[in-house]
C-alpha cells in the first residue's frame, strides 16, 4: 500500500524535498495539466488513481484520521474529490499528516495554543451546525446545501499546504505562499480535484481575501465560522504583546 508520508526522520522534511519543489513549480506555473503532469510523474499516482484508493481506503486513511467529518457528507462522489484534494495537496507539501496535530493553525498567531486539526476541524463542525440549524429556522427563505458547507470548510485551508513549509520541526512561511495565498492555492487543488465550483468559490472566497467577491450563502457561513474560531485568538494574543 502507498504511504502518503514519508518517515519522520526523513531529512527531506525538514527543507523543500525535489518532488515537493517540482510539483509546487508546477502549481506557480498555474497549468492545471502541469500539475497532474508533475504529480503523476513524481509519484506514479494520479488523481483518478488517488481517488480509487482513496475509495478503498488506502491511503486515504490518512484523511479521514484527521477529518472524521467527511462521514457526514452525504454525496459520496463530493466526499472522494474532498479526499482526494487533501491527497494531493499532501503529495505537493513539505507537510505530512502527523503535522497538522502539531503545528498551530495560524503561525501568525504569536503562542498560538491550538492546532491545525484542532482548528480547522472546530470551524467545519460550527459551520456544518450552524447551516443546519439556519437550515431549520429558515426553511425555504434560505436555501442551504450543507454538503456543499461542510465540503467548503473541510477545504477552506487546504492550500495552506503549500503556503508553509516544514523547517527545523516548525511550521513557517514557505516561498510560495509569501506570494500565492492559500486561498487561491486552494482554490486551484479544489479545482483540479474535480470539485464543484460551489465548493471552489468557498476556498477562494472563505478568508478576507473573499471581501471583494460576492459571497455565496454557503461561503458567508464557513467565513463566519473561520473568523469566530480565530479573532478570538489574535484578541488574546494582542493583549498578551501588549502586557508585556
Ligand atoms: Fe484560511
Amino acid at each position: 500500500m502507498k504511504q502518503v508520508s514519508p518517515p519522520r526522520e526523513d531529512p527531506a522534511r525538514e527543507t523543500c524535498s525535489g518532488a515537493a519543489d517540482a510539483n509546487r513549480r508546477a502549481l506557480v506555473g498555474g497549468s492545471v495539466m502541469g500539475i497532474l503532469a508533475s504529480v503523476i510523474g513524481s509519484n506514479g499516482l494520479g488523481l483518478a488513481q488517488a481517488q480509487t484508493i482513496a475509495a478503498s481506503g488506502g491511503p486515504a486513511s490518512d484523511i479521514s484520521d484527521l477529518w472524521p467529518e467527511i462521514d457526514w457528507i452525504e454525496d459520496t462522489t463530493l466526499r472522494s474529490q474532498v479526499i482526494a484534494c487533501w491527497e494531493s495537496a499532501f503529495r505537493l507539501s513539505t507537510l505530512h499528516p502527523a503535522d497538522l496535530y502539531n503545528i498551530p493553525f495560524s503561525i501568525k498567531i504569536p503562542g498560538c495554543p491550538v492546532s491545525f486539526n484542532a482548528h480547522k476541524r472546530c470551524v467545519a463542525i460550527v459551520a456544518y451546525k450552524s447551516a443546519k440549524e439556519m437550515a431549520g429556522l429558515f426553511g425555504a427563505a434560505l436555501p442551504i446545501n450543507l454538503d456543499v458547507v461542510l465540503a467548503g470548510a473541510i477545504l477552506a485551508d487546504v492550500g495552506k499546504l503549500l503556503e508553509y513549509e516544514m523547517l527545523n520541526g516548525k511550521a513557517v512561511m514557505s516561498s510560495h505562499g509569501r506570494l500565492v495565498k492559500h486561498s487561491v492555492s486552494g482554490a486551484h487543488l479544489a479545482l483540479d480535484a474535480g470539485l464543484p465550483d460551489s465548493v471552489v468559490h468557498i476556498v477562494a472566497t472563505h478568508s478576507g481575501e473573499g471581501d471583494l467577491n460576492e459571497r455565496s450563502t454557503e461561503s458567508w457561513i464557513v467565513h463566519h465560522a473561520d473568523f469566530m474560531c480565530t479573532d478570538p485568538f489574535i484578541a488574546i494574543a494582542k493583549k498578551q504583546l501588549a502586557n508585556r
